[in-house]
């Protein structure tokens, strides 16, 4: 099959390195030229485990090409995947489907044989009706149908999560299309991954429920864990006890700062958004946001407690900033709310992250970036980690008390435990939920 991949971001080039690797000839278009140039020299713009390589292989099989001609990569090709993104509109929550509708009409005008459209991007409800019409308008003459394929993979286990998923889903309405989409995914199908045929609005619905239900269960596990707090109950055992029950899942149910990244935070807000336009509802979502935004603020809360009620003049160490390990994606991360809270507030933060720099730079203004955790928490009043990256997880923590000025740390991901950190020397920890939590005097006071 001929494949044109239309955007290069975590999700169109994921998918376009993966369908060379299924042995398709894959043509990736970005209309930024930089990451085209950086591309064709194999080099990947973005920090994904293992992308590299199997870019790599596939390049040099000559299966792989990378353009910013849309109408070179669309000529003769099977199937166009539009994989552009979809970000929050403003002003309204929804989602902003303004490079969708402009890369649906760019193909359309450069069609020269059946291809079916396909929409990888995350859109609401409706939307692949939309892309139809705006290519009949386009050019009238095309030869086409759409079809829906919404992406499910995970940033820091993407080519994974491509080769293995849980399932495909792919709304479409006619067979000619139907029969391209299953020549796409032969190769999982024949690997027994199921693959879900179903009609447009139902795929496009599967996304969104599938995203919001995720949310749900994050922001379920962080209000639970302000109650373990109240109570003196372990969150982390909760969620144990939990999630070994089968009907549950262990799975989204660790307690932390909120979820962030590219997708839980605008899909929601788009799926209440829909639920508003449409008349019904969706109060479970809403609350779901609304929780989410809460507990960021909570933490803010925490930092400051451990600082003594204020933060102002006060050296933080913060150790992740990205929205989750293994990505060096920022958006949305709990960070972005968390970091400048302190920094307005007065405090002198370093920041440590292992590939959040690039990205990082840019969105918090006032901080200082280091390399090494060690050399972040001298002198430091309070260390707060933010992201669970590897890095992290197993640090020396009497070294980290030894070289600070006031050694309390902020775990908003729970990685250790409050009696070892105590241990080792720190004299306050705030975890996210887990009881044994060693507050300074006048916090602990206060909640009583
Ligand atoms: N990032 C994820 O983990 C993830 C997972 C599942 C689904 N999704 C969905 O996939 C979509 C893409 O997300 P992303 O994170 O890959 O986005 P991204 O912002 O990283 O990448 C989008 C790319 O599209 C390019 N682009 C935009 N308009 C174009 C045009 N007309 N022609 C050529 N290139 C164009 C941009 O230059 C950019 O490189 C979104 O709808 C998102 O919700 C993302």
């Amino acid at each position: 099959m001929k494949i044109a991949m239309i955007g290069t971001g975590y999700v169109g080039l994921v998918s376009g390195v993966c369908f060379s690797d299924f042995g398709h000839d894959v043509i990736c278009v970005d209309k930024a030229s930089d990451k085209v140039a950086r591309l064709t020299q194999g080099e990947v713009p973005i920090y994904e485990p293992g992308l590299e390589a199997v870019l790599a292989r596939n390049v040099a099989a000559g299966r792989l090409y990378f353009t910013t001609d849309l109408a070179r990569a669309v000529d003769g090709a099977d199937a166009v995947f539009i994989a552009v993104g979809t970000p929050t509109r403003r002003g309204d929550g929804h989602a902003d489907l303004t490079h969708v509708m402009a890369a649906a009409s760019e193909v359309a005008q450069a069609l020269t044989g059946y291809a079916v459209v396909v929409t990888k991007s995350t859109v609401p409800v409706g939307t692949n009706r939309k892309v139809a019409q705006v290519v009949r308008e386009a050019n009238p003459e095309a030869d086409f149908d759409v079809a829906s394929n919404p992406e499910f993979l995970r940033e820091g286990a993407a080519i994974d999560d491509f080769m293995k998923p849980d399932r495909v889903i792919v709304g479409v309405e006619s067979d000619r299309a139907r029969n391209v989409m299953s020549d796409i995914y032969r190769p999982l199908y024949l690997r027994d991954f199921p693959v879900v045929y179903t009609d447009l609005e139902t795929a496009e619905m599967v996304k969104y429920a599938a995203n919001a239900f995720l949310a749900t269960k994050i922001s379920f596990i962080n209000e639970v864990a302000a109650l373990c707090e109240r109570v003196g109950a372990d969150v982390k055992e909760v969620a144990r006890g939990m999630g070994l029950d089968g009907r549950i899942g262990n799975k989204f149910l660790h307690a932390g700062p909120g979820y962030g990244g590219s997708c839980f935070p605008k899909d929601t807000s788009a799926l209440a958004r829909t639920g508003q336009e449409y008349g019904v509802p969706q109060r479970i979502t809403e609350t779901v946001i609304a929780v989410n935004d809460m507990t960021k603020r909570r933490m803010i809360d925490k930092v400051m407690n451990l600082c003594g009620g204020s933060v102002n003049g006060c050296k933080i160490a913060v150790l992740g900033v990205t929205f989750k390990p293994e990505t060096d994606d920022m958006r949305e991360a709990p960070s972005l709310t968390i970091v400048p809270a302190l920094v307005g507030g007065g405090a002198q933060v370093c920041v440590v992250d292992p590939h959040g720099q690039r990205e990082g730079e840019a969105l918090l203004p006032g901080v200082t970036w280091m390399d090494d955790p060690y050399a972040a928490v001298e002198g430091a009043d309070c260390l707060v980690i933010l992201t669970e990256w590897n890095a992290f997880r197993a640090l020396d923590l009497k070294r980290l008390a030894t070289s600070m000025a006031t050694p309390s740390m902020a775990d908003l991901r729970n990685i250790y435990d409050p009696a070892d950190a105590l241990a080792a020397g720190f004299t306050a920890v705030e975890t996210v939920g887990r009881a044994g939590t060693a507050r300074p005097a006048e916090s602990a006071e206060a909640a009583q």
